[in-house]
């Protein structure tokens, strides 16, 4: 089924997805949970928190900043003890975001509220990512950064006394958004940002829930300056949708079977790809339970075997399935007739050029592909062609052509599968557990 060689995998066919699958803790609203305890006066808990390599770089920035951080491997417990934001300390040396940009641009924002010299970089991705789309606003806001030709990474900031703004976002993201409002809570005044679509919006959430001064409503955020956050909380992060996805979509191409998911975040932001697997004819069963972090959360049940057929992708949808379109990509080379994509301008911008990534890997699997300007266009047939891929050092691309490999006709090998770490661990013991011939 998935052998792990140094630098690569070989992929064998499977026909069936069985089980109960239980996915990893959100890693966005892990980010979230450790910055705002970190922000905060006290001793703070977060329960189910992803250990990853993106979350665990956020983890020793705060370290850098004088924030104690235990993280407890066994129980997935990470303890944040605080003096607040107001008395971090200037790092002695230069953060490494790594592959995380919600590190760097959350962090940014931050950081932008203290009178100190803050140098970040990050690995060889990430300082190929654009940040003129955090270094305009927050240098509205009074904080001077220094970045490398053209806004990218490495940033020098020196932040200080910031000042509130109102800002119309172009871009529909909420890692700008929630750099802004980091930035925001720490600023003199009131901050309005406008927002542009409809971004995930767990640090929204998460701060209504510690109760800090926001106001959302029809696309307006207000967060007022001075937030003093009392802290000692306790968070409890619910299962990462776009973790589970893969194994939604594995469950969705396969011949048989039935996979019930638990304890997934269900925020409506995150979970356009069950609505667009549905139009696509996926027998699918969502079940909310309760909140956790200020949104819902709850179980999905899918059941294989149902003749899957193009869909359609609108722009407007793409923010609230934005990490899901390889997979999402890879279900419509699998559903018989045309599917199309549009407006996927920010996938050009993750980890990786992940519409040509798709496009590449696809095309190797026999898929007849076109790139039309950032709209992608898939003829599935129903199936695809093993071959040999790459994961352009990207994660969410491995896992996407890892579930490619595992039902298309004959062997695969995908290249540098390492990557996977960097938000899914786990992720091939979980998929052992549930696939089978
Ligand atoms: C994230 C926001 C998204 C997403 C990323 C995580 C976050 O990025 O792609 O994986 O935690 O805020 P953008 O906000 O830049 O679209």
């Amino acid at each position: 089924m998935i052998e792990i060689k140094k630098d690569r995998l070989i992929i064998k066919p499977v026909s069936k997805v069985e089980g109960f699958y239980e996915p990893p803790p959100d890693k966005s609203i892990s980010h979230r949970a450790v910055i705002l305890s970190a922000i905060s006066k006290g001793k703070s808990i977060v329960e189910n928190f992803l250990i990853s390599r993106d979350t665990m770089a956020t983890v020793e920035c705060l370290k850098a900043v004088g924030v104690e951080v235990s993280i407890d491997n066994a129980s997935n417990r990470a303890t944040i003890i605080s003096k607040g934001a107001r008395n971090f300390s200037e790092p002695e040396c230069i953060l490494d975001a790594k592959n995380s940009a919600t590190t760097m641009r959350l962090l940014t924002g931050l950081f932008s509220s203290l009178p100190h010299l803050f140098v970040f970089t990050g690995d060889k991705y990430l300082v190929r990512r654009p940040m003129k789309r955090i270094i305009e606003p927050l240098t509205l806001m009074g904080s001077f950064i220094m970045s490398r030709s053209g806004g990218y990474p490495p940033l020098c900031i020196k932040g200080g006394k910031l000042r509130a703004i109102e800002y119309k976002m172009e871009i529909p993201s909420a890692q700008v958004k929630s750099s802004i409002i980091l930035a925001g809570i720490f600023a003199e005044g009131k901050t309005v940002i406008y927002e542009n679509g409809n971004s995930r919006d767990h640090t929204e959430n998460m701060l209504k829930e510690i109760g800090s001064q926001i106001r959302v409503e029809d696309g307006l955020i207000e967060v007022s300056g001075d937030a003093n956050i009392k802290g000692d909380f306790r968070f409890e992060v619910p299962g990462d949708p776009s973790s589970a996805a893969f194994m939604v979509a594995a469950s969705v191409i396969a011949k048989s079977g039935e996979l019930a998911i638990v304890n997934v975040n269900l925020n409506p932001r995150r979970t356009g790809f069950v609505e667009a697997l549905k139009r696509a004819g996926a027998d699918i069963q969502v079940n909310k339970k309760g909140m956790k972090c200020g949104e819902p959360f709850g179980d999905i049940l899918v059941r294989s075997g149902r003749n899957l057929k193009g869909f359609k992708i609108l722009k407007e949808e793409v923010p609230t399935l934005i990490d899901e379109i390889p997979v999402l990509a890879v279900v419509a080379a699998f559903a018989e007739g045309e599917s199309y994509f549009e407006g996927l301008s920010e996938l050009r911008v993750k980890e990786t050029d992940r519409l040509n990534a798709v496009a590449e890997n696809l095309r190797k699997m026999k898929v007849k592909v076109e790139v039309k300007n950032d709209d992608l266009l898939i003829e599935g047939k129903g199936f695809v062609e093993g071959s040999t891929l790459d994961s352009f050092g990207d994660h969410r691309i491995a896992m996407a052509f890892t579930i490619a490999s595992l039902f298309a006709h004959g062997q695969s090998v995908l290249l540098n599968p390492d990557c996977i770490d960097v938000s899914y661990p786990s992720f091939f013991d979980d998929i052992r557990k549930i696939v089978s011939q």
